[in-house]
């Protein structure tokens, strides 16, 4: 891809997640919170990284261990630093002064709250330090401005960012704001941010009064505009939600322009991660979670729940399915209504369309599995496998208690609570006989008939 910053350039990014988050009223920290089952954390991270973030230095407040190992688990390279009194964002950004005195050319501050921002948006924002700009702030207009940084312009240069509770009624009015978000050039960084003070209304060390300093010192600052989806900041349940249906909208909308059709998109829920191969259907009211993979021409029907599978070529999963982890459909296996798969493979042209449970087992090549089948795996302290062979058929209703095997071609009549092995190709009965009394059903009427009038 096309990198207008140039591809010697070096980045580091700064993501200050060291917010309290207090009004999510959660015990998890606010940038764990997830949307598209990934933690705001992470698709800051990510986004970064595709931008060309090579480096990425996360700034965690005191005791955020869980905080530091997320940004560990998204890139093992990351440095975390803490910043012990939360003194403003300018602040925060010092915390990570090691890594910035390490001299990228960009150095990109970005918030932990705000997951929404595009990797084009910081390739823009990069692009605008390496056309000559010490410091570039990320400008939008918001619908109510009220609460945001103000912008202030001359031309087209920035002149200064002014806090709302700074800003006189005048500056006020301005209605393009600050996303938040800046970059800085690596260059002159430091002696920048070395000189930003706490005399403000807030008492806080504010990253914005980069803006003026830059001037001071006869740098340029500018800005480039971008739209409010970008920069949606995450403070409540509610913006999560409401960042969590922006997502939800961009995802199904690459699903669609990468070839996957999906009949009522609105109504189909995806992770950040999901994967689809070409000429996949998705029917309404589809769930996926975190880690899934549907191959070429599979077809998930409606109501189906999905995470961690694998969905293999021209399967088919639903109506009313559920895929849990560990589940691996290989090539036109079938999964039919009201049947879990959890920890399976299914080999190829394997079958189970109505009524199953299939749980820590293999099942293989072009099995059938009946209505009703359940392998039995829990035996309430462990879990045990369960091994189907090849071409078996598994009657309706059949209980297979784990650990079995089942062999090649083996059938298992209807009904059969299955404890020992089927050798391949014979054919186990494993239930009660069956008896028919001649005329027995109308004896037993008649005597319940008398003992009913008995008793009256
Ligand atoms: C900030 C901007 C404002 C902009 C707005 C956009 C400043 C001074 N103001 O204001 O111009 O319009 O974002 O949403 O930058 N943080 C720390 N440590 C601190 C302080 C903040 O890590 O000591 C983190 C927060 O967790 C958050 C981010 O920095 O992720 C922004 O801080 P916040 O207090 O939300 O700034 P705003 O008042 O929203
Ligand atoms: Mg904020």
């Amino acid at each position: 891809m096309h990198q207008p910053q140039g591809p010697n350039r070096t980045c580091l990014a700064i993501v200050l997640a060291a917010g309290e988050g207090t009004r999510m009223r959660s015990s998890l920290p606010k940038v764990l919170h997830q949307v598209g089952h990934k933690s705001l954390v992470a698709h800051v991270m990510t986004a970064a990284q595709k931008a060309g973030g090579a480096e990425i230095a996360v700034v965690v407040g005191p005791a955020r261990d869980d905080v530091a190992a997320e940004a560990k688990a998204v890139a093992a390279g990351a440095s975390v630093f803490v910043q012990r009194d939360r003194l403003g964002t300018a602040h925060a950004v010092l915390a990570a002064r090691e890594a910035i005195a390490k001299g990228a050319d960009d150095i990109l501050v970005m918030f932990a709250d705000t997951p929404l921002v595009r990797p084009e948006t910081l390739r823009r924002l990069r692009a605008a330090i390496a056309a000559g700009a010490a410091v570039t702030a990320l400008g939008f207009r918001p619908q109510d401005p009220s609460g945001y940084g103000r912008l202030v312009m001359k031309g087209d240069e920035l002149v200064a960012i002014v806090e709302d509770k700074d800003a006189t009624a005048e500056e006020r009015k301005i209605t393009l704001c600050n996303g938040g978000l800046m970059v800085l050039a690596g260059a002159s960084a430091l002696t920048i941010l070395d000189r930003i003070g706490n005399d403000n209304a807030k008492g806080e060390y504010y990253l914005t009064d980069a803006v003026a300093i830059a001037r001071e010192l006869g740098l340029k600052a500018t800005v480039i505009e971008t739209d409010e989806d970008d920069v949606r900041g995450i403070n409540t349940k509610a913006q999560l939600a409401q960042a969590e249906a922006v997502l939800q909208q961009r995802l199904r909308a690459a699903a669609m322009e990468a070839g996957v059709t999906l009949i009522a998109p609105e109504t189909v829920f995806l992770s950040s991660d999901t994967t689809f191969g070409k000429d996949v259907t998705v029917e309404p009211n589809v769930v996926f979670g975190a880690g899934v993979t549907v191959e070429d021409g599979a077809t998930i029907r409606s109501f189906s729940h999905l995470e961690g599978a694998v969905v293999g070529k021209g399967a088919r999963v639903g109506p009313y399915a559920r895929l849990r982890p560990g589940a691996k459909l290989g090539q036109d296996v079938h999964i039919g209504n009201f049947v879990e798969v959890k920890a399976a493979t299914l080999e190829d042209g394997a079958k189970a369309n109505h009524l199953a449970y299939i749980g820590d087992a293999r099942v293989g090549a072009k099995a059938n599995i009946g209505a009703g089948t359940i392998t039995c795996n829990y035996d309430g302290v462990n879990k045990h496998l369960t091994d189907i062979g090849a071409g078996a058929f598994i009657g309706t209703n059949s209980s297979l208690v784990a650990p079995v095997k089942i062999g090649d071609g083996a059938y298992v009549g209807s009904g059969s609570v299955v404890t020992k092995d089927v050798p391949a190709d014979a054919l186990a009965i494993a239930r009660g006989r069956q008896v028919n009394k001649e005329g027995g059903a109308a004896r037993l009427r008649e005597l319940y008939s008398k003992m009913k009038k008995a008793k009256t």
